[in-house]
């Protein structure tokens, strides 16, 4: 096998001679597969899971080369996984959450300009515009999509006509709609809109459900700007333009949707 032992022993090449860093210790390889934190990946290794090219490996010195050695975790070959990205994108009017489209009308997915390959953190409607998340990062994708988590999303709602006060009540209990009654939500008229800005926080990620939740109640609805998702917003952020998300934002959002103490450090150390 090419993995080399760092104790004694050890198959010796040119890098190893030039300063024994060859490869990547064998715990720090196994989270950047994002298989533990590196703390439990030791342990996984010391419990005799992992194998390098067929054979058991106990020796936390080990190092491997990625895409030479062969890994398995109870038996199940591991590779490391790309660089994780995370973006916020100022979605403008009159563009499509998706990948592409056959008749050729704008996507999110031609404004942003990233290394590796993003897919949009579901969707938002053609004539929505504001926060829209994408990663390439699949299982944050989907958990903060995911029901359970309740990750809060918050919109700005333009109306055709002031809310009635029992209508904001409405909105804030639960309105019946086909696929079922919504969750309360966080309902208030925004200052200077003579009742007919709204901002309004729910919890769900429904199709089209807050114009939805509007048009249930006889309003119909101008504008409608996502002006945060959980703690990311898009301040400072031109139209059409993106950025990285901060460690601080991902960390958030993460802990939003569920991420366990450990998960959160395996992620750190990737
Ligand atoms: N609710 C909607 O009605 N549309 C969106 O794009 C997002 C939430």
């Amino acid at each position: 096998m090419t993995a080399r032992r760092g104790g004694k022993g050890r198959r010796e090449s040119p890098a190893d001679a030039a300063g024994g860093t060859a490869g990547i210790r064998i715990n720090r390889y196994l989270s950047m597969c994002g298989i533990a934190s590196r703390r439990k990946a030791e342990e996984l290794v010391l419990a005799g899971s992992v194998r390098v090219n067929g054979e058991v490996v106990r020796d936390l010195a080990l190092r491997v080369s990625p895409g030479r050695d062969a890994v398995e975790v109870d038996g199940k070959r591991v590779r490391v996984v790309a660089a994780r990205l995370y973006l916020v994108l100022n979605k403008p009017k009159d563009s499509i959450t998706t990948l592409s489209d056959e008749r050729g009308r704008t996507t999110v997915m031609s404004m942003v300009r990233a290394r590796e390959r993003v897919y949009p953190v579901g969707r938002l409607d053609r004539n929505t515009t504001g926060v829209l998340l994408l990663t390439n990062d699949g299982t944050f994708a989907h958990r903060l999509m995911h029901p359970r988590f309740e990750v809060p999303k918050s919109y700005r709602v333009s109306c055709d006509r002031s809310l009635a006060r029992e209508d904001l009540e409405r909105l804030r209990a639960g309105v019946p709609l086909e696929d079922g009654r919504t969750a309360p939500a966080d309902v208030a008229l925004l200052p200077g809109g003579r009742g007919k800005e709204i901002g309004i926080t729910i919890h769900e990620g429904r199709n089209r459900q807050v114009r939805r939740m509007f048009e249930a109640l006889g309003y119909g609805v101008l504008r409608l700007d996502r002006v945060a998702y959980g703690p990311v917003t898009k301040e400072g952020l031109a139209r059409g333009g993106t950025r990285s998300l901060t460690r601080a934002e991902v960390r958030a959002l993460k802990k939003l949707a569920g991420y366990t103490d450990d998960e959160l450090l395996a992620a750190r150390q990737e």
